[in-house]
């Protein structure tokens, strides 16, 4: 593997599971593979479980990793090609990618959705910049319109939980206070969807997401009829997708906060989301502390995922 972007660049994915359970089993296996390798972990937005467990990843892997807060003690970035420099940005993209693939082997980059331009967004001008220009491979670790090591992760625990062939997984937007991006909510509709699961989203009118990523899923917006014999309910916010709405909040209506009421008609499911969440606006503390969350188990699986992923990017360098 080159690139880490979405679903399709993994491969069989029947292949990818055992991997991950394999790693799981001995995370250690493959720790010669990455010996004298850098990976340079690139962060233009906060993280928690990203840089942690792909910190992780790497090490299992035997690597030396660096990690670049760009904006903590970098040069302020532009990123836009035929500015006039003459602001507060010292240094252009087009110069420091190049110059960070200098120093590293493989490189993963978190870039959110900025919500200034949906066309640039979409075109995920900053990740396909890395791609372009380091000339190393790189991987997301969430840009602005996938988070593939997430829904891998996520994909991992419902393998590890189900109960039945084909599960009943449904995406439900819940509110929020502020605009999100919908990296999140699209990888994970991709991946549920390439994994052969039976996969309803649901959300107020307003709130489709690009139906590039969400084809062969059910649309249903009355969330009660869409939670009905569900085996895995993730929750998830996002803003409008559309480009006359684009990041617009059009609704925090706490109906939609996952709770008892919700889960009661589900068949005894289990509740999913990526963390972090906001309590109360997402999802009750009744569920989200309940026997049936997965949340933990979750963000515990997102070393795995990383880990796979490492590996067949380092397997591709040989
Ligand atoms: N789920 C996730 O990507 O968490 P972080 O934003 O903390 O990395």
């Amino acid at each position: 593997m080159r690139h880490f972007t979405c679903v399709k660049d993994l491969g069989d994915l029947h292949e990818a599971l055992q991997e991950a359970l394999e790693i799981k089993r001995d995370r250690y296996k493959y720790v010669e593979l990455g010996r004298n390798k850098t990976l340079l972990m690139v962060f233009f937005n906060s993280s928690l479980r990203t840089r942690l467990s792909t910190q992780k990843a790497g090490l299992n892997l035997g690597m030396n990793v660096i990690v670049l807060d760009v904006n903590q003690g970098a040069w302020k970035l532009e990123t836009e090609r035929g500015v006039i420099m003459d602001g507060d940005k010292s240094e252009h993209l087009l110069e420091a990618i190049p110059v960070m693939g200098c120093y590293c082997d493989v490189i993963g980059v978190r870039s959110f959705a900025r919500f200034e331009s949906r066309e640039d967004d979409y075109q995920e001008k900053i990740l396909n910049q890395f791609i372009q220009y380091s000339g190393r491979p790189v991987f997301s670790m969430e840009a602005a319109t996938g988070h593939p090591l997430q829904s891998f992760a996520d994909w991992i625990t419902i393998e590890e939980h189900k109960t039945v062939d084909r599960p009943k997984v449904v995406m439900s937007w819940a509110p929020h206070p502020k605009a999100l991006p919908q990296a999140v909510p699209n990888s994970f509709a991709q991946w549920m969807v390439a994994a052969g699961y039976e996969v309803v989203i649901t959300h107020p009118h307003g709130y489709e997401l690009d139906p590039k990523f969400t084809a062969g899923a059910t649309i249903e917006y009355d969330q009660m009829k869409a939670f009905e014999g569900a085996h895995f309910i993730y929750g998830k916010n996002w803003s409008c997708a559309s480009p006359e709405h684009y990041g617009e909040v059009l609704s925090k209506d706490r109906s939609w906060t996952i709770g008892e009421r919700q889960m009661a008609v589900t068949d005894n499911a289990f509740f999913m989301h990526c963390l972090p969440v906001r309590r109360n606006m997402i999802v009750t503390d009744d569920v989200i502390e309940g026997p049936r969350s997965l949340v933990i188990p979750e963000a515990a699986n997102r070393e795995i995922s990383a880990t796979v992923v490492l590996k067949k990017i380092l397997e591709g360098l040989k």
